[in-house]
C-alpha cells in the first residue's frame, strides 16, 4: 500500500515537471530558430578563425612561417587558390575542408587576399 501511494505520487509529480518542461521547452524552441538564423546569416568572422586555426603554424602575425608568409599572400596568390589551399592543404598543411564549411574558407580567403 505504502509503494502504492509512492508510485502514485512520484507519477504525479513526474507529470507536473514534465508539463512545467513542456511549456519552456516551447518557448526556448520559439525563440531558437531566429536565434540560429542570425548566426548562419551572419557572416563567418575570419580574423576568429584564423586565431582558432592557423595560429599553431602560421602565427599570431600571419608571418610566422618564412616559406609561408601569410602576411602577404594577397600579392601572390588569387583568392580561388587561398581557398583551394586551404580547403586541400598540402605541403606539409593540413585540408580543412572536413573542419571548416565553405562560407568560413570563403571568409579566410576574402580576409588573406587582401593582405599584400
Ligand atoms: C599544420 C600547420 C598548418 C596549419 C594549421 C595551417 N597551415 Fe597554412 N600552410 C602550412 C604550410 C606548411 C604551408 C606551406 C605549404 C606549401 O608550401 O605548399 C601553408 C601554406 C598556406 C597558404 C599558402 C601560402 C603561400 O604563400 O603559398 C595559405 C593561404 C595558408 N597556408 C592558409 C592557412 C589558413 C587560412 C589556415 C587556417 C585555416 C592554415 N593555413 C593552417 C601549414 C599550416
Amino acid at each position: 500500500m505504502k509503494n502504492k501511494l509512492l508510485l502514485l505520487s512520484l507519477i504525479v509529480t513526474i507529470s507536473i515537471v514534465l508539463s512545467g518542461c513542456g511549456g519552456s521547452d516551447n518557448n526556448a524552441t520559439n525563440n531558437t530558430p531566429p536565434a540560429t538564423d542570425n548566426g548562419v546569416t551572419t557572416a563567418a568572422n575570419p580574423e576568429t578563425l584564423y586565431k582558432q586555426n592557423c595560429t599553431s603554424c602560421h602565427g599570431v602575425n600571419l608571418n610566422q612561417m618564412k616559406n609561408a608568409d601569410l602576411s602577404n599572400v594577397g600579392a601572390r596568390l588569387s583568392k580561388a587558390e587561398i581557398a583551394t589551399k586551404i580547403a586541400k592543404g598540402g605541403g606539409g598543411m593540413i585540408a580543412f575542408e572536413k573542419r571548416l564549411d565553405t562560407n568560413e574558407i570563403d571568409a579566410l580567403a576574402e580576409w588573406l587576399v587582401a593582405k599584400k
